[in-house]
């Protein structure tokens, strides 16, 4: 992969991306529990190589929003429809399948504590890739451990590794069935800057390399600005400003004045 270059800057749109194949396309999805709304209807299309970052605050919704994209969690009202497909049409095997072209990173990395890194990875790779022989499993796990800089972890277990390369492995576990679409949830969260700008980059290599469209989920505005093609910001259960990571904060807001005085604040 190439060497991590997006640094602390403000990403140009990818070249790539397909204006005229939406991914992913929500309609008027709306969620509840019990008497709280979470999603009052929302609108989302994200194309095809875009990475569309969404910002909130804490218990704004966005968990709840790609686990709708997902097909993790049923949205009370709406459509979602997932590179093509209708995800409330699909029955149990088509939903897996669709699925399997999800890649979830989730908030804390979800790694099999009782198993080393190789059968961390190995494990989604032989449940949905049942006729694939030893070596085709081997040369898998050592090109997705070299694509996240971390093939020297095959051996160690989850408990010996750093925040940071948790992340990356928890990334690599989703990387190796070669997903279409990538759900990073709260990338990251819990690390320090330098960490944190590698696993940005990573995200953009990943875009890059694995061709991958991505909805990435965060209240880290340095992350935002350097993965996201699109910056979306949600509130009150609406998206209430979306463009350029500039175009989102040029407002008068209070609500995303204070967002951003307050993730800028804790930052520093
Ligand atoms: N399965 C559930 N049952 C009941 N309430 C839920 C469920 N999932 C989420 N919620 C509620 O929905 C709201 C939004 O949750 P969500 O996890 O999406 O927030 P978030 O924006 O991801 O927050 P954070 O930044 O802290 O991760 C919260 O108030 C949460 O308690
Ligand atoms: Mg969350």
């Amino acid at each position: 992969m190439a060497a991590a270059t997006q640094g602390n800057t403000n990403k140009q749109p990818h070249p790539g991306i397909d204006r005229n194949n939406a991914v992913i396309a929500l309609r008027g999805v709306r969620k509840a529990f019990g008497p709280m709304e979470v999603l009052k209807g929302v609108d989302l299309d994200v194309y095809k190589s875009e990475n569309v970052v969404v910002l909130g605050r804490s218990g704004s919704g966005k968990s709840v929003l790609i686990k709708i994209i997902a097909g993790l969690l049923r949205p009370d009202e709406g459509t979602v429809k997932v590179l093509g497909s209708e995800i409330d049409s699909l029955g149990t095997r088509a939903l897996q399948d669709l699925r399997s072209k999800i890649g979830f990173s989730f908030q804390n990395s979800a790694l099999y504590d009782g198993m080393n890194i190789r059968a961390n990875l190995e494990f989604p790779l032989v449940r949905n890739k049942r006729s694939l022989t030893r070596k085709e499993i081997d040369d898998a796990v050592a090109q997705v451990l070299d694509d996240v800089g971390l093939s020297q972890t095959i051996n160690q277990m989850p408990s010996e590794l750093s925040g940071g390369q948790k992340k990356r492995i928890g990334i690599a576990r989703t990387l190796i069935l070669h997903p279409e679409i990538m759900l990073y949830d709260e990338p990251t969260a819990g690390l320090d800057p330098v960490t944190s700008e590698e696993i940005n980059d990573l995200i953009n290599e990943v875009q890059e390399s694995y061709k991958t469209s991505a909805v990435i989920i965060t209240h880290d505005l340095t992350c935002a600005k350097s993965t996201g093609d699109r910056v979306i910001m949600l509130a009150e259960g609406n998206f209430i400003r979306q463009g350029s990571f500039e175009e989102v904060f040029d407002s008068d807001d209070p609500r995303v004045q204070h967002f951003y005085n307050y993730n800028f604040i804790t930052k520093t």
